[in-house]
């Protein structure tokens, strides 16, 4: 019988803007200070996009890193998934913008809108193409441009989130992390409690809507931190029993870097050591669907990660969305 196909991540490859913003930049600009945001959130500084930054041009940057990671070219790519809550349009997909980019063959590419899950989503989309022996090759981007839909007067929600974009190859073949065990979930009963308003069918853009500022990301923070850690350490139970493992046969815990103290909150459910827990928030802020990859590419790049040990990634986004995933490192 023919060898089940493994879909593993071969490479990663990140961009960040180059612009720090950081609490005291803040300071000048809303009604907050350093010790306000770091005591609440963890975070002390964030990367901003340029003006002429877009989401696909982050995200083709990382994409360019990866692949050069991977010894690959555009052309060896089937498939591209691109993860975002912040296109450049709402329409054509930023996937597609950044196939042009990248010059990548005229291959299929598609948005996947799971905002803050959106790396795992768009990771168990590629497992499904690769296992399914659809693809043999993806790239996986996660890429965000959140300054562009925050209201830097609402400093409930500005102090929180950052720009960047990480992108990761998935393969069929060759050493890599193994994706697994996937669990994903969503309640659209709580749309709203993290949401743009405006801008789409229900409330497309009009001078009044401008005016209201609900083209701005709005967020209920005190009820959304309660769903982040129940949905994640839940996500996190299912994906451990999924992959047959136990907490403490993990290596290592990568929670989407939305503030420090809801990573501390799943962290205290699992057996792992703080220090294990991957932190990137303090320096990046909440990058959306990239914040899971941008601290997955510190990790690889950091650590000899060694065959069979096990990381768990774990999310929770708008929509709401969250989901959970177990690599296993594989050597072939
Ligand atoms: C946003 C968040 C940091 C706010 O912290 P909190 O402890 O819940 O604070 P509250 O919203 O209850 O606000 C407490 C007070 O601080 C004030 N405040 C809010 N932002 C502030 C800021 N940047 N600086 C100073 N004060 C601020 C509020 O106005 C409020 O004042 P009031 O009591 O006079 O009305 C927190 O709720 C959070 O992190 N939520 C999760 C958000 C998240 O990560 N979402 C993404 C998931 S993908």
């Amino acid at each position: 019988m023919a060898k089940q196909v493994q879909a593993r991540i071969i490479s990663t490859g990140i961009y960040l803007p180059e612009r720090i913003f950081t609490n005291s930049d803040f300071e000048k600009i809303v009604d907050t200070t350093d010790e306000w945001i770091v005591s609440r959130t963890g975070i002390r500084e964030r990367r901003i996009a340029g003006q002429d930054e877009f989401t696909s041009d982050m995200g083709t940057a990382a994409a360019q890193d990866a692949l050069k990671k991977a010894g690959m070219t555009a052309a060896d790519i089937d498939l591209i998934l691109v993860a975002t809550m912040t296109p450049d349009y709402t329409s054509s997909s930023t996937a597609s913008i950044i196939q042009a980019k990248l010059g990548a063959n005229c291959v299929a590419s598609l948005d996947i809108q799971a905002a803050c899950s959106g790396y795992l989503y768009t990771l168990a989309t590629a497992k499904a193409y690769i296992e399914s022996g659809m693809y043999r090759n993806v790239l996986v981007v996660a890429a965000e441009k959140m300054s562009s839909f925050i209201d830097y007067t609402d400093r409930s929600t500005c102090i929180l989130f950052g720009d960047g974009a990480a992108a990761s190859i998935v393969s069929n073949q060759g050493e890599g992390l193994f994706i697994n065990a996937v669990t994903l979930g969503s309640d659209g009963e709580m749309a709203e409690l993290i949401v743009i308003p405006a801008g789409g069918s229900r409330l497309p853009a009009t001078a009044k809507t401008v005016s209201d500022k609900m083209h701005y990301f709005k967020m209920a923070g005190k009820e959304t931190f309660k769903h982040a850690v129940r949905r994640m350490v839940m996500a996190s139970n299912q994906c451990l029993e999924k992959a047959g493992i136990e907490d403490r046969a993990l290596s290592w815990l990568i929670p989407h870097q939305a503030n420090i103290r809801i990573l501390e909150a799943v962290a205290k459910s699992f057996h792992i050591p703080e220090e294990r827990m991957v932190k990137t928030v303090h320096k990046y802020g909440n990058t959306s669907a990239s914040s899971i990859p941008l601290a997955l590419y510190e990790l690889v790049e950091r650590e000899n990660i060694g065959e069979h040990e096990h990381i768990l990634l774990v999310a929770f986004g708008a929509g709401l969305t969250w989901g959970a995933i177990v690599l296993t490192k594989i050597m072939k």
